[in-house]
Parts: structure tokens; sequence; C-alpha cells
């Protein structure tokens, strides 16, 4: 990686992830990719910003020409809760969106990062230790476009040399970015709450299992993966990565240790609930643990501090 384009750089994870790329490569060897929202503070201080919609080539194609660049990191995507609202638009971004960047990507001789996520998995998936290669028959918007995303872009790897990689992502959990209508967002929302109110009303039953990972965690993975010797990588696009498994009640109950008055209560969304259902309880990562040496540094107790001490001081502002 040397210049590189990130889609969707105003997201949860883009926000974030362009600065490290940045920080790593180079201020100006790193383009902010927008669209709707303006990029603010660091984001538009430290580095290139374009306007990219990636449902039009013509604008991903002009980009990526005037700028050189060498690797897409394709963020820009509809996340579940939002995908089964609007499955049109869902498909247009998921699906389009990212056929528009592997055809950039064949015609300029980029590699690609694409995430996959937790939500590529189905109701017929074994939802415990869930494998790296197993059933895939997701029932959701959201899932259809994620499991024909892995497909398409391990499609363009053998059948075009397109150098495509990518994560199955967990719930990404973060303070700089809110996530824009997910069915994990509740392990966002929680820490907000708690520290505003002492008091979160919970969307996701107790006793619901979803993997989860801090951002630091999930930065490291798509560096780390992208920089990974070629010739370990036998799966490419939809690695297992992982760092932590919990329900809201241990979630809340870590939260408690640190905010004693804390307390929640639960009225459930029957969309989400639905969707987090059949989504695995624990992913089994050996996968990536073996052929890039994946390792996450944030378990459960280690995230809520830190997410409670810089959440404080921003909150606080
Ligand atoms: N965090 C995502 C969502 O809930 C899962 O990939 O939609």
């Amino acid at each position: 990686m040397k210049r590189i384009l990130v889609t969707g750089a105003v997201g949860q994870i883009g926000s974030e992830l362009t600065l490290a790329l940045r920080g790593i490569y180079g201020n100006g060897n790193v383009v902010a990719g927008i669209n709707r929202t303006q990029p603010e503070g660091a984001l538009k201080e430290t580095g290139p910003f374009e306007t990219v919609d990636c449902t039009d080539i013509r604008q991903v194609a002009a980009v990526v020409a005037k700028h050189k660049v060498d690797t897409i990191i394709h963020l820009a995507a509809i996340l579940s809760a939002v995908a089964e609202a609007k499955p049109n638009l869902a498909w247009e971004v998921n699906i389009n969106g990212l056929y528009n960047v592997l055809e950039v990507a064949r015609e300029h001789g980029c590699a690609v990062f694409t995430p996959s996520s937790i939500g590529a998995f189905g109701p017929t998936t074994p939802l415990d230790d869930t494998p790296q290669d197993t059933i895939q028959r997701p029932n959701t918007m959201y899932g259809v476009t994620k499991v024909s995303g892995e497909l398409l872009c391990d499609y363009y790897h053998k059948r075009f040399g397109v150098d495509t990689r990518g994560v199955r992502y967990p719930g990404i959990i973060s303070n700089v970015t809110l996530p824009g209508g997910g069915t994990t967002d509740y392990a966002v929302e929680i820490f907000y709450e708690a520290i505003k109110h002492a008091k979160y009303t919970c969307y996701i039953k107790a006793g619901t299992f979803l993997d989860m990972m801090y951002m630091p965690d999930a930065i490291k993975a798509a560096i780390d993966l992208m920089e990974a010797d070629a010739g370990r990588l036998k799966h490419r696009n939809a690695f297992n990565v992982t760092a932590m498994s919990f329900d809201p009640e241990i979630i809340a109950g870590e939260i408690k240790k640190r905010i004693p008055r804390f307390t929640w209560d639960y009225q459930v969304d029957p969309v989400r609930q639905a969707i987090a259902e059949t989504w695995p309880n624990n992913m089994d990562d050996s996968a990536a643990r073996e052929e890039w040496g994946w390792k996450p540094a944030y378990r459960l107790p280690e995230m809520t501090k830190d997410m409670i001490e810089k959440l404080s001081v921003k909150l606080k502002k």
C-alpha cells in the first residue's frame, strides 16, 4: 500500500482508519473518499479528500487516476438495520458499489480491502464456534449483499488477479463516530447512555450473544491483512475475526463495575432482534490467526475501561 483511497471515510470505521493509515503511509498518500457528509477536524485537515459515490463508476475511476491510487479500502456500505428498511438502496451501494470498485481496481491495478460481516451468516449456520468455511444462507438483505460481496471479491482475484482481501467484522465498538444503523449498535450506544444518564434501554434481548471488537483491533486487522504475505493466504476475502463475545447483560454488568449507579432495561426491537438471532454467538477465527497472525489486543474489560475513559472526556466538552 502506497497510495490509498478510503471510501466511506467519514463513517464509523473510516473516520479512524483513514487517520491511522495517514499516520503510517503519509498524510498526502491517503485520500478520504466522502459522499454526502463533509469531513471535519483531523480528517479534513490532515490530508486530501474527494467526493466518491461508489455507485458512480466514473467518479471512482477519476479519483483513482487523479491520485494514482494503488489500494482501495472500500468501506462505503449500508448496515443491517437500514438495509432491511431500504433493501434497494442496500443492493445499490453494497453490490453495485462494490462491483464498480472492483472494476476500477481491475483496470487500474489496485488492491482492494472490503469488509464482510457476521451478517454473512444465517439461521442454518452453526452459531457456536462458527467455522471459517461453513453454511451461509443469510435471510437479510444485508447478509445477501455481504455473502455476494465475498464471492465477487474471490471471483475478481481468481479470474482477473485483483489482490482482493477482507475480513468478516463483528460488531465494532468505538468512541469517535457512531455506527450508522446496524444491529450491533447497542454495544456502542450503551456506553454513551451509561455516561450521560446512567441508564440504558436495550433493543436486543438478554441472552443474545454476538461477536464484538474494539476499534483499535478493527484497524489493526485491516492493515495487517493488507500487509500480509500473499503467499500465506489460503482464504482472501472473508476471514472470521473476533475479539470478544457477550450478551447485553454481560456488557451492562461490566459497565456497572465502573459506573455503579448504572441501570438498564429492555424494549426489544423485533427487526434487529430477528437479525441478531441469525448471527453467530462466537466465530472461530483460527484461519486469520494462522494465515496472517491475527491477534486482538482488547477483550471486554480493557475495552470497557478505555471506552469509559475516552467517552467521559469527550462527553464533558
Ligand atoms: N455491525 C454490523 C451491523 O450490525 C454488522 O456487520 O449491521
